[in-house]
């Protein structure tokens, strides 16, 4: 069997640590996003196809130096096609049932049981389904007691919303669903494709999971996935090798290697990548702060991301702040493009 992972999105939502890297490469717990897509990967797929175009050098690289023992193919597209595009681009790896996931998704969701649905209930597309509180944000899933989907609803008021459940961003695909892509264009799975499988086939379904769900699509969500991962693991900082930490780190917070902590300064909820030094008698809550940068004493950062090789002078007070000096990557979008269409 075959996988799929969606990992050419710009991740804008990220900007400004996606300016200078793939978004799956993005460290979670130290370790790339992606690293953990692989690890959930049954046995039976012995092929992974990663779909990229945005930074795919970086993504190629990361690859050709960890073997996560199976084979996978980097799949560049000419330009970002969307997650549908995506799909169709990999056709030619395909040879029978495949999975498709969503690079920037952290979950417990178990595929080999979504598999086994799928073959059980013989459907051309199953996708993974999430409970949720706040229905009115999301595409809800009209779904009937057998599983199977009627329809999607696009964010309905919650008394209008036919159930609490959303596309969790992993698919277990017939390859017949490929014919419904449209070669060398912009595709979105799930607003084009999936109500057309809906209607034409009728044998569109939901597998929904316990555990945990998180899309680490946005700067709250990827601090919100430490805590809970080291939540999981039962602990409450990490700290990467060679650090030197003279202050304190707490409510999760995550650095990587080679990082200075000075004296009296707070890390609260806050990640912070390899090589940056941080002086003396800082406070950083709710942050994420990029590699080699350098952050002043005296100062105080909440809810503030700075980009890579950044300094900040000291007695710096930041809140809900991006923080990017340097221009912006060539062909960089100004605005979110990933499953929406752009017009
Ligand atoms: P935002 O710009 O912040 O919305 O992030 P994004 O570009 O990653 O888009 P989104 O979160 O909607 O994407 C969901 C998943 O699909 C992510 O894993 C993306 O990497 C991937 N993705 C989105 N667009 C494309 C694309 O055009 N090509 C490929 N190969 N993957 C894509």
């Amino acid at each position: 069997m075959e996988a799929i992972i969606l990992a050419g999105g710009f991740g804008t939502r990220l900007r400004p640590l996606t300016y200078t890297r793939a978004k799956t490469l993005l460290p979670i717990l130290n370790k790339p996003m992606i690293s953990y897509l692989m690890e959930m990967l049954p046995n039976e797929v012995r092929k992974v196809v990663l779909a990229v175009n945005y930074r795919r050098d970086q993504i190629e690289e990361y690859f050709e130096t960890n073997d996560f023992g199976r084979e996978v193919v980097v799949n560049d597209e000419p330009m970002p096609l969307g997650t549908g595009g995506a799909v169709k681009f990999a056709e030619q790896h395909i040879t029978g049932t495949f999975l498709v996931l969503n690079g920037d998704i952290i979950c417990s969701l178990d595929l080999k049981k979504m598999i086994e649905f799928h073959r059980k209930k013989k459907a051309v597309s199953t996708i993974s389904l999430w409970p949720v509180e706040n229905v009115s944000e999301y595409g809800v899933a009209d779904i009937r007691k057998n599983g199977n989907i009627i329809e999607f609803i696009e964010k309905p008021r919650p008394e209008k919303a036919p159930s609490n459940l959303i596309n969790a961003g992993a698919y277990c695909l017939e390859p017949e669903v490929l014919d419904y892509i449209e070669k060398g264009r912009l595709v979105s799975m799930e607003q084009e494709i999936f109500p057309k499988i809906i209607e034409d086939t009728g044998r569109f379904y939901g597998y929904k999971f316990d555990g945990y769900w998180i899309d680490v699509g946005r700067i709250s969500s990827y601090i919100d996935v430490h805590r809970l991962l080291m939540k999981n693991k039962k602990i409450k900082k990490i700290e990467g090798n060679n650090c030197e930490v003279h202050g304190m780190l707490k409510n999760y917070s995550c650095i990587g290697e080679n990082v200075y902590i000075g004296y009296n300064t707070l890390l609260d909820s806050t990640i912070v990548f390899n090589n940056t030094h941080i002086d003396n008698n800082v406070v950083l809550k709710n942050c994420v702060v990029g590699e080699n940068c350098v952050l002043g004493r005296d100062s105080d950062l909440r809810n503030t991301v700075i980009g890579d090789d950044e300094t900040i002078m000291e007695k710096t007070v930041l809140d809900n702040k991006i923080v990017w000096d340097k221009p912006i990557p060539v062909g960089y979008p100004d605005r979110q493009i990933g499953n929406v269409i752009e017009k």
